[in-house]
């Protein structure tokens, strides 16, 4: 598939600088997807995504992995409009699958504060799944109001506590089609 270079998206212009380019993030996943295949062969491997953030690493991981598995995904929403988050976590979608017995690993784009993941792995958890993993991204490096109750399995990249877009990612709907991963000019925030 060939997809427009970042530079021709006229959302580009907007980004302050590029964290990770379209190539390293597809470096990134592919070791990403390689792990996942060898820790999961032989067992009923379930990957669920939140939405919306999470599906473009969905739809690069799963290409990623070389063992059949199946996919599902749950809506959470933390009142997040602009950049900052406000802590109550709303589910506005369940997982359809019947997880039980099912080894269920998490495909989330970033960890910030922690909320949303922590929500999230409490509604899956009492569906009785064999296991359940986090395979993240991002992780933001900050103090972490609530501690994460379950640690992170997969990890794509560490970043500065830095408000990011592309790949997914999105400031008020916006650059989430972008390949890349960067982050905005302070004067796109209004700041
Ligand atoms: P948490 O609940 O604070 O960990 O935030 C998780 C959700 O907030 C993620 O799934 C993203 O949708 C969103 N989010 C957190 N940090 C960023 C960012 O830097 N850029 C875009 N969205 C973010
Ligand atoms: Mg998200």
């Amino acid at each position: 598939m060939h997809f427009p270079s970042d530079q021709e998206n006229e959302l580009f212009q907007d980004l302050e600088r590029v964290l990770f380019t379209r190539e390293e993030i597809a470096r990134r996943v592919a070791e990403l997807g390689r792990q996942i295949s060898e820790d999961y062969r032989g067992k009923p491997l379930v990957l669920i995504s939140i939405l919306k953030g999470g599906i473009i690493f969905l739809s690069d991981l799963m290409r990623s992995i070389t063992i059949p598995h199946a996919f599902d995904l749950v809506g959470a929403s933390s009142y997040r409009g602009g950049a900052s988050s406000s802590g109550k976590v709303i589910i506005t979608k369940d997982a359809e699958l019947d997880l039980r017995g099912k080894h269920v690993l998490i495909v989330e784009d970033i960890l910030d504060t922690g909320h949303t993941l922590n929500v999230v792995c409490e509604l899956l958890r009492i569906q009785g799944p064999a296991s359940l993993e986090i395979c993240c991204l991002l992780n933001k490096k900050r103090v972490r109001e609530r501690e994460l109750r379950q640690p992170l399995r997969y990890v794509g990249f560490e970043i500065p506590d830095e408000f990011v877009v592309g790949y997914g990612l999105d400031y008020g709907e916006r650059y989430r089609n972008l390949s890349c991963i960067g982050v905005l000019k302070p004067e796109v925030y209004g700041g």
